[in-house]
């Protein structure tokens, strides 16, 4: 099935040609105006404008050969020379049937199925997720369920930043407070099962050393010395290592786990690591990369630049590879075990020079083919109500767990003040705890990535608004109008629409025809966003339907069953939305 408005404009640039002008001008839009019509044609203006007449003449000779189309009910020609349309009900609703017959919606065009690859997470391995990670979890798992939802081959890779100092100093840190711990003897071989040390105190190590680091010169060196050492293969600082990712890997599935957010592929920087050498030798022998103030450099600026971009550095003067030399050398690692159609990078968009670099680099040397689409979607800043980065009250880095937390203990206590509901303890905190996730990731992805957004507790967790539990609240309401429709009529078998009836029905369904582009295009821009807007206005549009129509009292039996067909279809659309976003509905709340 062709989108809608490519199925009208069809239909329209057909017409066009037959009256001899180009069939790009029959390109239709959704209205501007809805209060006159449903789409609307704007070609005639340009086709005048090409071919010196005038456009109302156009628009009416247009109009006239469309009036015979049995897909549109109304076709009015406005002045100067705008083309107003509305829908045939019946050609609506047999475009509705099909997408109430594919279990899809419609939304798989087996035509251009595609291997995708997302990169996103990002965490730092033995530091606590903080919520600089949130979005790139939140959004980096929506724009891989978009694309799933279209039918590409999605690959979600969390590259853990899991090799670089921070590793060495936990380890000077462990050697520092016990020497004599098997890790840190010559020989070695024999290493002890289990780590000496629990998530909660290798929570506490980090930071120590950090902070030690700052302060003391000779600790600093011996952090980077055990980097090196563990980096060319030290077999006690692999196996120290190896249990540090046990460890904290465990714990980042379970942070992941309840934000809804899962990877197909846990890999690390430290998986780049084997390629690097290789990659360098060949930049090196192939003359891409040369020497610069001691530094191995690759330059990537481009004629018409309008920013000076700096050489892409591959090598520091002391021989360390870099940030950009381990995304490079992952490159490699992916074509070479994926060849990936598309790579998607969500981190910060501070990062965005970093990914300019990287992205030239790999093209200019040939590290991914040609055709191979590297896209960076970069996020802006979580604030807090301050319009200053998010903190704890008292000043401090916010641990996911706990904002988590605190979002789940607000929402209990709304669902708890709702005596009506009378749920159990256990199911209290269940829908709470969905909710409460719910208000977090549609607080976060109703805003466009790139901008920054303030972190609005109160604003996040109503039940009114543009907000994530209003959405879901809406599903909720669905499914207990579906209920109590069951309990009185035993089935919604062979419940099918009747017809159109009133505006607010057709606009409930205008919109449901739109799904499969809305969905179309929220991918091709990277912009969940899009999706938020779009199941807003259906929520609004049918909360508006509802409060104006008395479904189950109905006693014209196919009016009523006509209305329970569309519900059951705008319930389709909205978990299957939901579902993109990386959100759960309750059965209650
Ligand atoms: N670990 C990085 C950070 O916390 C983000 C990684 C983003 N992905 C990448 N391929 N560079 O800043």
């Amino acid at each position: 099935m062709v989108f809608l408005l490519d199925e009208l404009s069809i239909i329209a640039g057909a017409a066009f040609v037959a009256a001899g002008y180009e069939e790009s001008y029959g390109r239709v839009l959704r209205s501007s105006r809805p209060d006159l019509c449903e789409f609307q044609c704007n070609g005639a203006m340009a086709a005048a404008k090409a071919a010196h007449k005038n456009p109302l003449e156009i628009a009416e000779d247009i109009g006239g050969r469309l009036k015979g189309s049995s897909v549109f009910s109304e076709v009015a020609v406005v002045k100067p020379g705008f083309l107003n349309l509305r829908l045939d009900g019946d050609f609506l609703l047999s475009r509705l049937s099909l997408m109430v017959e594919d279990e899809n919606l419609g939304l798989v065009k087996a035509r251009d199925r595609r291997k995708v690859m997302v990169d996103y997470g990002g965490p730092n391995v033995a530091k606590p997720l903080h919520i600089g990670h949130l979005r790139a979890a939140i959004i980096g798992e929506s724009v891989k369920r978009l694309g799933k939802a279209l039918g590409h081959e999605m690959i979600g890779d969390i590259h853990m930043g899991d090799w670089g100092l921070q590793m060495g100093l936990i380890i000077a840190e462990l050697k520092r407070r016990n020497p004599s711990l098997p890790y840190f003897q010559d020989g070695g071989g024999d290493y002890p099962a289990h780590a000496p040390f629990t998530l909660s105190e290798l929570e506490e190590i980090y930071p120590t050393a950090s902070a030690r680091s700052k302060e003391d010169a000779s600790f600093k060196a011996e952090a980077m010395e055990a980097t090196k050492a563990l980096q060319q293969g030290h077999e006690g600082y692999r196996a120290i290592w190896r249990q540090i990712m046990d460890i904290s890997v465990a714990d980042l599935k379970k942070n992941y786990e309840r934000l809804n957010v899962s990877f197909e592929l846990w890999k690390g920087e430290s998986d780049a690591d084997p390629y690097i050498a290789p990659l360098v030798q060949r930049l090196k022998d192939e003359g891409y990369a040369h020497e610069s103030q001691g530094a191995l450099v690759v330059d990537i600026a481009e004629e018409d630049d309008v920013k000076e971009i700096p050489p892409c550095m591959i090598l520091k003067s002391d021989g360390a590879a870099l940030y950009t030399t381990t995304d490079l050398a992952t490159l490699v690692e992916r074509v070479q075990d994926f060849n990936p159609e598309r790579i998607i990078y969500v981190a910060d968009k501070r990062q965005s020079l970093h990914f300019t670099q990287v992205f030239r680099t790999a093209k200019k040397t040939d590290i991914v083919p040609e055709e191979t689409r590297l896209d960076f979607l970069g996020f802006g800043t979580m604030n807090g109500k301050d319009g200053k980065p998010f903190k704890t009250r008292e000043g401090g880095i916010m641990r996911l767990s706990d904002l988590i937390d605190d979002v789940v203990a607000l929402m209990y206590q709304k669902i708890r003040n709702n005596e009506a509901l009378s749920l159990s303890e256990e199911e209290a905190r269940e829908i709470a705890e969905m909710v409460a996730v719910s208000a977090i990731k549609y607080g976060d992805l109703s805003n466009q990535a790139s901008k920054d957004y303030v972190f609005d507790i109160d604003k996040f967790t109503s039940f009114e608004g543009n907000t994530g539990p209003y959405i879901l609240y809406t599903i909720v309401r669905i499914k207990s109008i579906i209920r109590k429709y069951k309990e009185k009529f035993k089935t919604v078998e062979g419940c099918a629409f009747h017809g159109v009836g009133s505006g607010d029905e057709k606009s409930l369904m205008l919109l449901l025809a739109s799904f499969d582009q809305v969905i179309s295009e929220a991918f091709e821009n990277l912009a969940p966003h899009r999706v938020c807007a779009y199941i807003y206005e259906l929520a609004n549009a049918f909360n508006h339907f509802y409060h104006e129509t008395k479904i189950i009292a109905e006693e014209d039996r196919e009016k009523r069953e006509g209305w329970i067909a569309l519900l059951l279809l705008i319930l389709r659309v909205l978990e299957k939305s939901i579902d993109i976003l990386g959100m759960e509905a309750p059965e209650r709340m």
